[in-house]
């Protein structure tokens, strides 16, 4: 626990207890990171085009904006000068013109030239353009904020069934587009369920494909599916054209050119098409409108990050005037709430003349409501301090930041390929990462970023980062390609081609969850099944072991993914006295089977729960805000399992009114036996030196100490999760016996 009693913040009087940060120097700075000065920003145009022309263009893509539309109008024709003001408006007939001449154009430009909201609205009139764009999104948050945004900058309502409605957005469960969409922000995830249903993409004229540089599975998955739409798979689309668009901050333009351009030289096979000539890509390069960033590095590593993000918030509190709001980068959900915890805790006590702090987290699994509270301005005479994952890196740019405090650590998802096991991890960003981050410090003004570490670590950072595919478990990806139809998966196209034990790995675990047939490896009915589902393969091989009729336990075993889909319910209190009186709080909602039925219990007494739900929470240190999106994600999971017939049309929520424990151990049982099906690669049995051991690879894990199961001894465990701290833990764990995973093997 970080030490408070030395903090305080006057800084004056205690300068010697304020941190000390050695500015880079300037030569290096320019050299290293290519800062400019903010460009002139100019309304007029270096393309030669009349401006009117270019206004009626934008025009004649929107409906008649008289009557009931006039106060979208209003807005839009407010937003316009802004529009224009963007570095990307300059480029407009640039990019237009490129993809008139090629299939595939690659932008490069900085965070907030206006990429994500410009782009879809040039090519709208484009005379190709008769589909739909489709603009893919890493992320919920941002393709809904982003279908808002156009919507009121084309001046038409966002998805919903009125004629007048041009733009909408699609994400895990929550589809907000009508017949007459024509820009359509989506997850990446999204775009792959629609390649099931629609595997040449006919309704779409566009695909833009944003934030490349996130470099997750699923985009790498994506650019491999245009590729083979644009190449070998073109009669497919019945000579509709397609236009892609890669876009990115930072972007390796080369490589993606020779990716594409590789594609075009394979002989078309099987297309009655003569042999496209190469020299179908094109690149456009927009400049930033970015200040200058002073940056500070600590002399010294620390590590405690909780107490160093502290003082140089606090710091910068008491110095920096306002405006000027603080976005600091932390890893994860959990120390992000622990530090959001503290700073309220200390600015509670802050002199009356010290302006107010308002502190907001943002991070992926926060409700929607909840993440677009960082967008409003602060109140008068407050500062915003928004705790972050690195969401605000790339993917959501937040008005008012000044000063950005980069503890280096980003919370990443990686696969123990020998092991079988995925465990996220914090790990240190990379070059291209950290100067994204202080880049969020220079869009309104000059701005300041504090860096958590020396830099003499800096210059040992990766370049770039890792791409997903090289790190994670490859099942889902296999998953995704062998329900579309691509049965040779190791010769899919991919940008960068992950090693061919990976995929054999992920083929086996693919196998063992009874997904392929085994002979040729091709997809089963059960495969098809969990494909439809947006889950892991572990997860989804989980429900619909739960949705056969003998296990009759689907609506509980959604109850328990849904608490495995968000982070840690339980909160854990600070102290060892508030810790006790946290687990005498939660007694009732132990279970000896194990978390998962524990999960269940505290989900069953919430939802039972009818006087103050937020009451019952906090009385027994549960996160309300964790139950809101259990809650949330039980809804969506629910639906979907209606709309793929595991549940029956007429399956309403339980709002449970019996208490959890008049249910029987059969069903118990049954639950433990579907989590078993799933998570087989997750089973470990007990030796007789009193270790666990998994069943496959034979790790040593030890229970995690927040699991009720801790200090337990039984024949065997199944777990939903693998964490690497000072061991190896299993986390999320019930007991099962070891009869049942021999059946299952
Ligand atoms: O994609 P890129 O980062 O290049 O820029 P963008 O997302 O198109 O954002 C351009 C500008 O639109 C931002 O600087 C914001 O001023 C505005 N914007 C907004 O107000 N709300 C959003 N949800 C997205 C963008």
């Amino acid at each position: 626990m970080p030490n408070h009693a030395p903090i305080q913040f006057d800084i004056e009087a205690r300068s010697d207890s304020t941190l000390k940060f050695s500015p880079q120097q300037q030569n290096k700075k320019r050299k290293r990171e290519h800062e400019q000065p903010p460009p002139r920003v100019s309304s007029v145009h270096q393309n030669g085009q009349p401006k009117k022309n270019r206004q009626s263009n934008l025009n004649s893509s929107l409906p008649n904006l008289s009557g009931p539309n006039a106060k979208l109008n209003v807005r839009r024709q407010t937003l316009l000068p802004i529009r224009k003001q963007l570095p990307i408006w300059s480029h407009q007939q640039e990019i237009r013109q490129s993809l008139r001449r090629t299939d595939v154009l690659v932008l490069s430009g900085e965070t907030g030239s206006g990429k994500s909201t410009q782009v879809p609205q040039f090519l709208l009139t484009e005379q190709w353009c008769n589909g739909r764009i489709a603009v893919t999104q890493p992320r919920r948050v941002a393709a809904i904020s982003l279908a808002r945004r156009v919507a009121e900058e084309m001046g038409t309502p966002l998805g919903s069934s009125s004629p007048a409605s041009r733009v909408g957005y699609s994400v895990r469960f929550d589809n907000s587009t009508s017949a007459n969409t024509r820009i359509k922000y989506l997850t990446e995830g999204m775009l792959l369920q629609e390649l099931l249903r629609d595997p040449a993409l006919k309704e779409y004229s566009a695909v833009i494909v944003d934030e490349i540089h996130e470099r997750s599975v699923n985009v790498d998955l994506i650019l491999g599916f245009l590729r083979n739409l644009l190449t070998t798979g073109r009669h497919a689309r019945e000579g509709k054209p397609l236009k892609v668009v890669i876009m990115s901050a930072t972007v390796d333009t080369e490589k993606l050119v020779k990716f594409f351009d590789e594609g075009y030289k394979i002989p078309h096979l099987g297309s009655s098409e003569s042999p496209v000539q190469s020299k179908f890509i094109s690149t456009v390069y927009v400049e930033g409108r970015q200040y200058p960033v002073s940056i500070n590095y600590l002399p010294e590593p620390t590590n405690n990050i909780i107490e160093m993000s502290l003082k140089t918030i606090f710091q910068t509190h008491y110095k920096e005037p306002l405006p000027g709001d603080i976005l600091i980068f932390l890893p994860g959900q959990e120390i992000i709430e622990n530090l959001e915890r503290q700073i309220n805790e200390l600015a509670a006590n802050m002199e009356a003349e010290v302006p107010k702090m308002l502190t907001l987290p943002l991070f992926a699994a926060l409700p929607q409501a909840a993440q677009q509270r960082i967008f409003q301005p602060a109140p008068p005479r407050t500062r915003k301090i928004i705790l972050s994952t690195n969401i605000a890196e790339t993917s959501v740019t937040v008005p008012g930041i000044r000063h950005v405090v980069d503890c280096g650590t980003v919370k990443m998802k990686y696969f123990h390929s020998k092991l079988g096991l995925e465990a996220l991890l914090a790990k240190p960003i990379s070059q291209s990462a950290a100067i994204q981050r202080k880049g969020r410090a220079g869009r309104e003004a000059p701005g300041k970023c504090y860096r958590l570490y020396p830099e003499s670590e800096y210059v040992k950072l990766d370049r770039n980062t890792r791409p997903e595919i090289l790190r994670c478990d490859l099942s889902q990806a296999i998953l995704i390609m062998k329900a579309r139809g691509v049965n040779d998966v190791l010769n899919f196209p991919l940008l960068d081609p992950p090693p061919q034990k990976a995929m054999e790995k992920a083929l086996l675990l693919l196998l063992q969850l009874g997904a392929l047939n085994g002979e040729d490896g091709s997809i089963n009915e059960i495969g098809q099944k969990m494909a439809k589902l947006p889950l892991t393969p572990t997860l989804a091989r989980v429900i619909v072991e739960a949705a056969k009729p003998e296990m009759d336990c689907l609506e509980d075993v959604i109850d328990v993914l849904a608490c495995l889909s968000v982070e840690n319910i339980f909160l854990n209190p600070a102290t060892e006295e508030k810790r006790e009186a946290a687990e005498a709080a939660r007694k009732d909602l132990f279970r000896r089977e194990g978390d998962h039925i524990t999960l269940l219990s505290a989900v069953r007494a919430y939802t039972s729960e009818r006087t103050d739900r937020r009451e019952w929470a906090e009385q027994r240190w549960i996160s309300h805000r964790a139950m809101q999106n259990v809650m949330n994600v039980r809804k969506q999971l629910h639906a979907q399992c209606k709309q793929l017939g595991f549940l029956s049309k007429d399956a309403s929520l339980r709002a449970d009114s019996a208490s959890f424990t008049a249910l029987d151990e059969r069903k118990t049982d049954m639950i433990i036996q579907c989590l078993t099906r799933g998570f087989l690669f997750n089973t470990a049995a007990l030796h007789p030196d009193g270790s666990y051991r998994t069943l496959f690879g034979k790790q040593t894990v030890a229970i995690h100490p927040s699991s009720v199961l801790f200090g337990r001894k039984v024949e065997a465990i199944v777990f939903s999760e693998f964490v690497f701290t000072t061991k190896a833990y299993a986390r999320g764990v019930s007991a099962v016996s070891l009869a049942h995973i021999d059946g299952l093997l």
